[in-house]
């Protein structure tokens, strides 16, 4: 056995066995997954530029140089899996005029075929008309097949898949399929295999899928069906999830937005938060998603769950803290300086820049260069 093999394994089995990472030692933990630290996790692609969870906010996520794709998985009523957030088509297709009489249906009550006729760009450029582009009217709705496709198309920088599992009591089963997808396309080879074996990015080494879930059930199908992936256990305060310390509700709080109200919401104590990280660990998580109270406040603003013991509780129990969803630089510093590990954003660009990996190309020019 190679020295530097037994120093690594010495070095994981310290921070797995044994808990107790400190700062220094939490890049060693990411090298061992093969994750990179800290991560830019490109949150629904590049979807502050581009419409989410599209082509065109994919391969910009990917020619940006993102480290992984993020995306919401769903299955099609005839069984197909791709990516779309809401439970509904509403807020980001122009199903009410495609499908008026099911325009409030869940998107899984649609076949394959039927998802390929909305528009899933209009929206974008109704709602953001000073970042429109008439290239962006038409987006389809992607298949994660398509996905991988637009992760593996780039020859200087493949990106890996971060996949959450969106309300997965909604699709029994559904970790089974992804696993079948993956292995189909040759993302879940082990280290050592074709795609292993090249030094061009992540998503050709040992870390470039990652899986994510709120859901305790569908992290222990997920480690039960791909026990060699990394998961990564997404907590905020609520239902399902760290139990709040008020119970008061947002229509009960009299707050002026759920920001306020969410920035206001605490675990019930400390041990309810540590036992969650607990729970992570001992379900075959690698890390947490926690969420995070943003400066602006807004609709991705929630309870603060990375300040710096919590990371530190979790990086106690060797875990990752990969924090969702943050976009302005006050923030990327308040967290950084908090000790989390990688960054959801929907602003890769910007996080690259902070980071001191700033993309060759500007968002405009690489936009034009994928034709939008
Ligand atoms: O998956 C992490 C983050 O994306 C969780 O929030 O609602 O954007 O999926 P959401
Ligand atoms: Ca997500």
């Amino acid at each position: 056995m190679p020295a530097t093999f037994t120093k690594s394994a010495l070095m994981l089995s310290l921070l797995l066995g044994l808990g107790q990472a400190h700062a220094a030692d939490v890049d060693a933990l990411a090298a061992a997954h093969g994750i990179p630290h800290p991560a830019v996790i490109a949150h629904r692609g590049a979807s502050f530029d581009a419409p989410e969870s599209t082509a065109a906010s994919y391969k910009l996520a990917r020619d940006l140089g993102a480290d992984y794709l993020e995306m919401d998985l769903q299955r099609s009523k005839d069984g197909v899996l791709f990516a779309l957030h809401d439970n509904n088509l509403q807020r980001t297709t122009d199903v009410a005029s495609k499908f008026p009489d099911r325009k409030d249906s869940p998107a899984n009550a649609f076949t394959l075929a039927e998802l390929k006729t909305l528009d899933a760009g209009s929206w974008y450029n109704k709602a953001y008309p000073d970042r429109a582009r008439a290239s962006y009217a038409g987006l389809k709705i992607l298949t994660l097949d398509e996905i991988i496709d637009i992760a593996q198309a780039n020859a200087q920088h493949k990106p890996g898949l971060y996949i959450e599992t969106k309300e997965p009591q909604l699709f029994p089963g559904i970790e089974k399929d992804l696993k079948e997808k993956l292995q189909d396309r040759g993302w879940l080879s082990p280290a050592g295999s074709k795609l292993a074996k090249s030094e061009l990015g992540v998503g050709q080494g040992k870390g470039k899928v990652i899986l994510q879930t709120f859901e305790k059930n569908s992290l222990e199908l997920l480690q039960k069906e791909m026990p060699q992936v990394p998961k990564i256990l997404l907590l905020w305060v609520g239902e399902g999830s760290i139990e709040p310390k008020s119970k008061v509700t947002f229509a009960e709080s009299g707050e002026k937005d759920k920001a306020t109200y969410y920035a206001k919401q605490e675990p019930k104590s400390k041990a309810e938060f540590q036992q969650w990280v607990e729970y992570a660990k001992s379900a075959g998580a690698i890390g947490t998603g926690p969420s995070a109270a943003l400066t602006k406040g807004g609709d991705q603003s929630y309870s603060d769950l990375v300040q710096p013991w919590m990371n530190q509780y979790t990086h106690d129990q060797g875990l990752l803290v990969h924090v969702y969803t943050i976009d302005d630089a006050v923030d990327y510093q308040k967290v950084t300086d908090a000790g989390v590990d990688g960054i959801f954003t929907n602003r890769a660009s910007e996080l690259l820049k902070f980071y001191k990996r700033p993309a060759a190309a500007s968002v405009g020019q690489l936009l034009q260069n994928n034709g939008y």
